[in-house]
């Protein structure tokens, strides 16, 4: 069949969403809830006008003669308004968020030019006691979870897109609570137990699912003087994501780092037939630390892995487990580093 999009005709197939037409024909429309991961047409930031009418595309079919127009100030307006509503109930705390710059609200409400949050009561604004009482009653319902091994979960942020909950294998997710006062979080709020997969982390467009670490204290330890900052790559790791690791890794202020290449070496240094990355690591602490003539206190060890289930490997001899998604985070936050650190001798 055919349709009509800004003016122009377009072939489209029977069952063909209006966003999987719009993508192949490299028309662009905003996301955030569906798409990739669901059609369930929530956050409404996808809205298209078919014969001057809003429907959202993400969820809506192709139909026969089909008019649209994917740009215009009334879609516009009408994105606003929704990014603006999901803004209202999210923490908005961008400057010390672990997503900022790498959030996907932020993203849209940048290009969206969202600059006054109408939804969003300012101090004084709230007069009534019963405006009050649900504003307290909204933030009560808020679940902080740092309790599992491998993600941090802060209801706080989240947008309720279900990303998550259509996502993960396991169906770890779903509401809490009901009506208005619904909240996407784990059966009865409890601490999350599953393969941690990281499926859901990657697609939460906030900072509501995030890697599990103490980040200030990673920072603290890359940039002590006195400490020794080394970093294994996992070997299951992309070759490409390797190579740009060790582009970033000094300027990070790591001061050795371990590829492929480097653990054959020390497993041969050693002579012994060890090809367990545990192992290897309980090596730098050791004798690679003797040979060095580092104290072995002062050696902090970092394993950076895509697979967040590896997070659960931290012990007495790995200090972290950061993810690829965590380097970039601290790329994002230190810029360009020069390694100002001098190793320390024992
Ligand atoms: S880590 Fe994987 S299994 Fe666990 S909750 Fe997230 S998506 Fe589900
Ligand atoms: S936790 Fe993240 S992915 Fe899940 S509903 Fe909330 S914002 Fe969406
Ligand atoms: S992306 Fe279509 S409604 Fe959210």
């Amino acid at each position: 069949m055919q349709i009509k999009i800004n003016n122009k005709k377009y072939a489209a197939k029977v069952g063909e969403t209006i966003f999987q037409v719009c993508m192949r024909e490299g028309i662009k429309i905003p996301t955030l809830c569906g798409a990739k991961y669901s059609h369930e047409g929530l956050c409404r930031v996808c809205v298209v006008e078919n014969s001057g009418r809003l429907i959202t595309s993400c969820n809506t079919k192709v139909c026969k003669d089909m008019d649209l127009v994917t740009e215009s100030e009334k879609i516009s307006k009408a994105r606003r308004i929704n990014l603006e509503l999901l803004w209202a109930d999210h923490a908005g705390k961008c400057a010390t968020c672990k997503k900022n710059r790498l959030c996907d609200l932020q993203k849209l409400a940048e290009e969206y030019r969202i600059e006054n949050f109408h939804f969003v009561p300012r101090r004084g604004e709230m007069t009534s006691s019963e405006e009050q009482k649900l504003l307290r009653d909204n933030w009560s319902r808020v679940v902080v979870e740092n309790e599992n091994p491998c993600i941090s979960r802060n209801s706080e942020f989240c947008v309720e897109c279900r990303r998550c909950i259509n996502i993960c294998p396991e169906q770890k997710f779903g509401f809490n609570h009901r009506a208005g006062d619904v909240v996407v979080g784990t059966p009865y709020e409890k601490v999350l137990d599953c393969s941690f997969c990281g499926k859901c982390v990657e697609a939460c467009p906030v900072a509501a699912l995030t890697d599990q670490n103490d980040f200030s204290k990673i920072i603290k330890d890359l940039d002590d003087l006195k400490k020794f900052s080394v970093a294994v790559i996992d070997l299951e790791m992309d070759g490409k994501i390797s190579e740009q690791l060790k582009n970033i890794s000094h300027e990070q202020n790591f001061e050795k780092i371990f590829f492929d290449l480097g653990f054959e070496k020390i497993i041969k240094l050693e002579e012994k037939e060890r090809n367990e990355e545990d192992e290897i690591i309980k090596n730098i602490r050791t004798e690679y630390a003797r040979k060095e003539k580092i104290d072995p206190k002062n050696i902090c060890t970092f394993f950076i892995s895509s697979k967040i289930y590896k997070k659960v490997r931290k012990n007495e001899y790995l200090d972290y487990v950061l993810s690829e998604r965590e380097v970039v985070r601290l790329v994002r936050d230190r810029g360009n580093i020069v390694a100002g650190k001098m190793k320390i001798k024992a």
